[in-house]
């Protein structure tokens, strides 16, 4: 049987925090091949030995790639994902931040161009299997508290993990959790922000990078679901995965847990 071609793949936001992580990745897997890194804003910021691409859609044409990764912005990934659709690359979105209407935007793209795509905020394996099992135990819990910590750098809060670890943690159970209400509060906000019963903090601090967990507690017993990341190759391996599926998938597929078989 002959060998099997290896997927071509691009990265655009190549030179970016997780854009840079996923290159040597890419070059790393055996039916993988990187065909183009692009970041026009920082060609500068390359890893050695990267050629830089400086304009994304000649990278593509000069470069036919089977599916662009994208970790940039919104704005940036919705620019670029008719070009790269054009050239008949499938986009696997990792960039954060699109409004509702604008995934409409992206899905529609994708299937007026027969092809098909990934967008998944969270593409960390353990953060999907944390909201999956979360949303299992929920039923058998009267109260629930979700906790993150992040960077200090890190723009919003909550997480948008976060909450969608509390939005599953809510669609597992028939009724709302139950809520402790302070008589007395010196601090305002000493109890966190909540979502249908359940609160949310959230921590900012160098040393940490995302971690999220779930904690659940009735009578007599807690129950805590704590995924923890120490650097940006955790979302490796759910971006890899995401590249090899994304060919035999039909239109926009959002969020990895789609593609586990859970
Ligand atoms: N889905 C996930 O699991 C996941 C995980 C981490 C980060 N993110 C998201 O991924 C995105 C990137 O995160 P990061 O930490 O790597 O950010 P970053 O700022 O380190 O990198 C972004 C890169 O995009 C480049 N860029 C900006 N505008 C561009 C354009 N118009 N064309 C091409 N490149 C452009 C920048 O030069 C930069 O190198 C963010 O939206 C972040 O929220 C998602």
């Amino acid at each position: 049987m002959p060998a099997q071609s290896p997927i071509r793949v691009a990265v655009h936001g190549a030179a970016g925090r997780v854009g840079r992580e996923g290159l040597p990745a890419v070059e790393a897997a055996p039916d993988l091949e990187l065909t183009a890194a692009i970041d026009p804003p920082a060609p500068e910021r390359l890893p050695p030995g990267v050629p830089p691409d400086p304009h994304a859609a000649d990278a593509l044409r000069e470069r036919p790639s089977d599916v662009l990764i994208d970790f940039t912005n919104a704005a940036a990934s919705l620019a670029m994902a008719p070009r790269a659709l054009e050239a008949g690359a499938r986009p696997v979105i990792g960039s954060t931040g699109f409004t509702d209407a604008q995934v409409g935007e992206l899905a529609e793209l994708v299937r007026a161009h027969g092809l098909s795509g990934v967008l998944a905020p969270n593409f960390t394996i353990g953060a999907v299997l944390l909201m999956r099992l979360a949303s299992i135990a929920a039923r058998y819990f009267d109260y629930a508290d979700v906790a993150e910590e992040h960077h200090e750098t890190k723009v919003d809060a909550p997480s948008g993990t976060a909450l969608a670890i509390a939005r599953a943690v809510h669609a597992g159970r028939a009724e709302r959790f139950q809520r402790n209400h302070p008589e007395r509060e010196p601090l305002p906000g000493s109890r966190g922000a909540a979502f249908e019963g359940i609160a949310i903090h959230a921590a900012r601090m160098p040393g940490k990078m995302a971690n999220h967990q779930v904690t659940f507690g009735g009578p007599g017993q807690t129950l805590t679901l704590r995924h923890e990341t120490i650097n940006r190759e955790c979302y490796m391996p759910g971006v890899l995965l995401a590249a090899r599926k994304v060919g035999e998938l039909q239109g926009l597929v959002v969020g990895l847990d789609a593609l586990l078989d859970l």
